[in-house]
């Protein structure tokens, strides 16, 4: 689908925030960043978080803003999961060390993006990479989860945790996209966007440019449909049928939901873990759904029949109403 669409034309990049003041939310992050700028100085950095809530962006606004003009030749972002290994990053890494930063700039900037993807013997070489050319290259180091970066990296860098942006700030930015773009959307459309997101900017906006190339009008529909998602009304619905004793409609509507939204057992269970906040049960039954379905998951992606286990799991919600509702 995105074949189609000049680079240019990507909304996200279209509207990826070009200043650290037009990024939206990570206040805490942003105001520490701009103090960075502002004394032209700053320490490797570490940026963890979920995806698609500004590390690469503010990394790039900060460059700009640090470097002016000449930005780019001080600049470089590399992929710690290159598939050729550490030592091609290395290499890179080198090479780019080995030129004087540009425009009276004291050292250059080098974003490398996935860095939890490397095993703790690439972490150790990279660390002394970093050591290594310091004084020239800073580091930032962008990663979903710090706990899987080693504690020697981590010492030797300031910890930036980015949080998944809020529904307001969501919402907010895809107003402007809406606007910008003369997008024609219900209201209700525009929950749906926000609420399948789950904090994921990219998420969001990348849905909306989809939804709008494909429908005139966007509707809630439109929105199921480019997010590969079930209505979320319609799973609680199955569920509470089931916790309610009835099988038999549970599972025909686990039919309908499988079908009219083309989802495959992974995408409904997803669905389900995250619906299960939703139901009016005791804490301790969701806890013990939540270990049911964690080893449902599990069997379905190793293989097992997923109907035969998904059909387990409204027995199991069949039972287990039986037992407390009413
Ligand atoms: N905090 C944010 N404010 C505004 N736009 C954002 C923000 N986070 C992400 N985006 C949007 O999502 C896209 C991807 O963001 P990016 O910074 O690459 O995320 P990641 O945290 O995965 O590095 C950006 O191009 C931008 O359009
Ligand atoms: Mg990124």
């Amino acid at each position: 689908m995105w074949g189609q669409i000049p680079m240019n034309e990507i909304w996200t990049e279209k509207y990826r925030p070009k200043s650290l003041d037009d990024v939206v939310g990570q206040r805490h992050a942003v105001e520490r960043l701009k103090a960075y700028v502002e004394s032209r100085n700053m320490p490797h950095l570490l940026f963890t978080g979920p995806a698609g809530t500004g590390k690469t962006t503010c990394s790039l606004a900060m460059a700009k803003e640090m470097f002016g003009g000449e930005w780019k030749g001080n600049f470089m972002e590399l992929n710690a999961s290159d598939e050729r290994g550490i030592d091609v990053v290395r290499g890179k890494i080198k090479e780019f060390a080995r030129t004087a930063p540009l425009g009276g700039a004291e050292f250059k900037i080098i974003f490398m993006d996935e860095a939890d993807a490397l095993t703790s013997d690439a972490q150790a070489a990279l660390r002394r990479t970093m050591e290594k050319f310091s004084k020239i290259c800073r580091f930032i180091l962008s990663c979903n989860y710090s706990s899987k970066i080693i504690d020697p990296i981590q010492s030797r860098c300031a910890v930036f945790r980015f949080q998944p942006v809020s529904k307001d700030d969501v919402r907010g930015f895809l107003m402007k996209i809406i606007t910008a773009e003369n997008v024609d959307i219900e209201e209700e459309a525009i929950e749906g966007l926000v609420h399948v997101a789950r904090g994921d900017m990219r998420r969001a906006v990348n849905s909306l440019q989809v939804a709008a190339s494909l429908n005139n009008r966007i509707d809630m529909d439109t929105i199921y449909q480019v997010t590969g998602m079930a209505n979320p009304e319609e799973v609680k619905g199955m569920l509470e049928m089931a916790l309610d004793g009835n099988f038999v409609g549970a599972r025909d509507r686990l039919d309908e939901i499988m079908i009219t939204y083309g989802l495959s057992g992974q995408d409904i269970i997803r669905q389900i873990h995250t619906s299960f906040f939703e139901l009016s049960i005791d804490d301790s039954e969701k806890v013990r759904l939540m270990d049911k379905t964690g080893e449902i998951e599990f069997r379905i992606v190793e293989g097992s029949n997923e109907r035969i286990q998904l059909e387990a799991l409204l027995a199991y919600l069949v039972m287990m109403g039986g037992g407390s509702r009413r």
